[in-house]
């Protein structure tokens, strides 16, 4: 592909979210001109206000800084540019038989959409997680609907790996991988993340990529499964799991992880299942880590059901429904399904504790879950079941616990 000057100055971030959002204020107060998509007229007013939809670190002042410089506002639809980046959702489809099988349709929607108005020498970037071969299918969908096109525009893949509540510190910070869907497009993408990162950048191809990221979130995912494994076996044989992976991790070539009570969040509770989807027979290790997690839920369920059996009208109360700590992203968490079970399963008063959000889910409210502060939860339920380790439970005197049952999925109070 011959190389076609280009100097970034007005870039295109497709999907304003936990991904786009704080790349394209990041690329705005960098100095680019940046116009935000969302399909979401709520979200474009939003940011066009200088205000955010999400909860994540310094996100706010970054946001408002890029609005206010002139240099960001927000779109329904893509316009001529230098530069697209897809950064739209890959969740799962809803298909009978294959409920695990990617949905990719987000990002076809958006390739459509910037290459109803791309130009010769553009760059197109997808960010988002996607299955092996997406991003030349991207590549496809642009000659199909521009056949003049062909051999003209660079596109690759640079998978996030930014961590939620870091993402700022991350998006600089990280290295990272891009692969083109051939070298040129990867030479062009490296310009400009060289414009914002510091992290090193390493050049591959699409298909590598793709993979990798896939393949990072599996490791996480395994290693995980390894823990909650092992947190079930110690809890029929009353070890301490805490104190047992304290001890073994004093070897020095052992580092188990910490287990939890199943493992949530967009991306590790998500992406493996790419992966076994595409390749079904080779990957059952990564299936059986994903079944493990998935089942920890209910392992938890059972726990909190057993300890209420002999208790008269007991207040259950859950700390924390967020897939992780200091978040408010409630995607694939297990928190939430757990929460969600016991008020299904469970006569109790079921209470949540959640800093971070103001209401509880529709679903939720309608059970008779009742959203509490953590004073209130002190003084009213009979088992406390930690769920989250939000930076606000770790400070809970233990005294104000005595008089209750504790199940401490995340060993915060160790
Ligand atoms: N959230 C994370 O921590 C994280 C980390 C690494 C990678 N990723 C990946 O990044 C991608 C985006 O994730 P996210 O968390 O930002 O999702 P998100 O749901 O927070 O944001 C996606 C946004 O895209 C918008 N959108 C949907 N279709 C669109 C279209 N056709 N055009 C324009 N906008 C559209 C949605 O309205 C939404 O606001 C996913 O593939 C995800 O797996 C996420």
């Amino acid at each position: 592909m011959k190389f076609m000057h280009n100097r970034f100055q007005k870039i295109v971030v497709m999907g304003l979210g936990y991904i786009g959002l704080p790349t394209a204020s990041m690329l705005a107060t960098k100095g680019h001109h940046v116009v935000g998509v969302d399909v979401s007229r709520d979200i474009v007013d939003t940011i066009n206000s200088g205000n955010i939809h999400i909860v994540e670190p310094d996100l706010d002042i970054l946001v408002k800084s890029a609005v206010n410089s002139g240099n960001m506002q927000a779109m329904m639809s893509p316009v001529e540019a230098d530069t697209f980046i897809i950064a739209v959702p890959t969740p799962f489809k809803v298909t009978v038989g294959n409920p695990k099988a990617p949905d990719v349709s987000y990002v076809e929607a958006a390739a459509k959409a910037v290459a109803s108005v791309l130009r010769p020498g553009n760059l197109v970037i997808l960010e988002s997680t996607s299955p092996v071969g997406t991003t030349e299918r991207i590549y496809e969908i642009i000659v199909e609907q521009r056949p003049e096109l062909q051999g003209l525009v660079y596109v690759a893949h640079c998978p996030e790996r930014v961590l939620p509540g870091h993402i700022i510190r991350e998006l600089v910070d990280n290295d990272r991988i891009i692969g083109g869907i051939d070298r040129s497009s990867a030479e062009k993408a490296r310009e400009l993340y060289s414009t914002f990162c510091n992290g090193s950048i390493y050049l591959s191809d699409s298909r590598t990529a793709e993979l990798a990221k896939l393949v990072e979130n599996s490791y996480r995912d395994v290693n995980i499964a390894f823990a909650n494994e092992l947190s079930m076996i110690c809890d029929e044989q009353s070890i301490d799991v805490w104190e047992l992976i304290r001890l073994v991790n004093k070897h020095p070539r052992v580092n188990v992880l910490r287990p939890g009570p199943g493992v949530g969040g967009h991306c590790i509770a998500v992406d493996p299942w790419f992966i076994v989807n595409a390749f079904p027979e080779k990957a059952q290790l990564i299936r059986t880590a994903r079944e493990v997690n998935d089942a920890k839920p209910h392992w938890v369920v059972d726990k909190v059901l057993k300890a209420a059996f002999d208790m008269v009208n007991p207040v259950i109360t859950c700390l924390g429904l967020s897939y992780k700590s200091d978040v408010d992203d409630l995607r694939e968490s297990p928190a939430l399904e757990i929460v969600t079970e016991l008020a299904e399963k469970s006569s109790a008063t079921v209470c949540v504790v959640e800093p971070h959000i103001s209401c509880l889910p529709d679903s939720l409210a309608a059970g008779g879950v009742r959203l509490v502060s953590i004073d209130e939860a002190l003084a009213e339920s009979d088992i406390m079941v930690v769920l989250v380790d939000h930076r606000d439970f770790r400070t809970v005197d233990p005294e104000g616990l005595k008089r209750m049952v504790v199940i401490d999925t995340r060993g915060i109070w160790k």
